[in-house]
């Protein structure tokens, strides 16, 4: 895989501007959801114009990350004449980045695309590292490619108008970053008051969290090894979402994560011996913005049951990524069922 340029914005339409005049491309096409299309199209406005872009809208959220999406948007691309030759400019969150990467990636064998994210959590994670895909069969991601965008153009402007829930759970990979990092970043996180945003610094911690993922895919862009560090907190993470989904009150994606990074550090304090002023430190920050998941002790073996099925696993094994201190990674750590019931209920302990 190429390397990705990455552009966190002073002034997006002039980024945006200067990006397209660098690429070369017969036709554009520029896809949106519900949301993006009415809050974030405007501002595209008077500098894609003259291209006389094909404008491709697909329904908002998850549950619109499905294989009909996706043909509608082979199909949007197939009538609107794309070529190989063509750019998809992706304007929106996860699953619209994931999902029109995706849909480039095949078109054709694949054409140019520009992801243009605008929630926190597509800004510092879903945009960047070239995953995409679309969920099947009832599961997340489950088909998907690696197909790095030409561009990443990131505007922390989009973030004013975030609503305070999708910014936690954005800030969530911003602290798994943290912490798989330098203790000074991770510091950084902790102080940083989410209550009254600074959004100037708030994007020098974004521009920060992107470069240290950045870091990590360029080491291993394929997942082979150190790119499992991203994956601290998701094990028991995933289980929780997917926990939430099935009782019908589904959680965003950062807050499940938020609550398995509590989980994955108290299981690294007892079994690596991290730091428990650290673990404190972390778990207080949590609990103080993400709230609790409620659950008792019957739902763990429905939790272990979800842990074993995570595309993670290696061998059967479920995998979890710990960590010997913040910035001191361990990828490929197994637990048993005990441990994990007892990570479980240190979670409910600390409530
Ligand atoms: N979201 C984790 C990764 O990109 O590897």
């Amino acid at each position: 895989m190429s390397v990705q340029k990455i552009v966190v914005c002073e002034d997006f339409r002039e980024s945006l501007s200067g990006v397209l005049s660098g690429i070369p491309y017969d036709r554009l096409f520029v896809l949106v959801d519900e949301h993006t299309s009415a809050c974030c199209l405007p501002l595209l406005s008077g500098i894609v114009e003259a291209d006389a872009p094909v404008v491709l809208r697909i329904g908002a959220g998850d549950a619109h990350k499905t294989l009909e999406t996706l043909s509608q948007v082979w199909a949007g691309l197939s009538n609107g004449g794309a070529s190989r030759h063509s750019l998809l400019l992706n304007v929106g969150g996860g699953m619209v980045t994931d999902l029109g990467g995706f849909a480039a990636a095949t078109f054709k064998r694949g054409i140019r695309f520009i992801n243009i994210p605008t929630t926190l959590l597509a800004m510092v994670d879903a945009a960047v590292g070239g995953k995409t895909g679309i969920n099947f069969n009832g599961l997340k991601n489950e088909i998907g490619a690696f197909a790095l965008a030409d561009c990443v153009l990131v505007s922390t402007e989009f973030l004013r108008t975030l609503d305070r829930e999708n910014l936690f759970s954005g800030y969530a990979e911003m602290l798994k970053h943290g912490l798989i990092s330098d203790e000074k970043h991770w510091a950084e996180l902790l102080r940083f008051d989410l209550s009254s945003v600074d959004y100037g610094q708030l994007k020098d911690l974004v521009a920060q969290s992107i470069r240290i993922k950045e870091e990590v895919v360029a080491q291993d862009p394929h997942e082979q090894g150190i790119r499992k560090a991203l994956n601290l907190g998701h094990t028991v993470g995933h289980a929780f979402e997917s926990l939430a989904l099935e009782r019908g009150c589904p959680v965003l994606h950062g807050y499940a994560v938020a609550w398995g990074i509590i989980c994955e550090l108290y299981y690294s304090a007892v079994r690596l011996g991290f730091p428990t002023d650290r673990l404190h430190q972390t778990v207080s920050f949590i609990k103080a913005h993400y709230g609790t998941f409620d659950f008792d002790c019957t739902h763990y073996e429905r939790l272990y049951e979800l842990m074993t099925h995570d595309k993670k696993n290696e061998a059967g094994r479920i995998n979890f990524t710990l960590l010997r201190n913040v910035g001191d990674i361990a990828i490929n750590q197994q637990a048993t069922k005990e441990d994990i019931f007892e990570m479980l209920d240190f979670y409910r302990e600390t409530n």
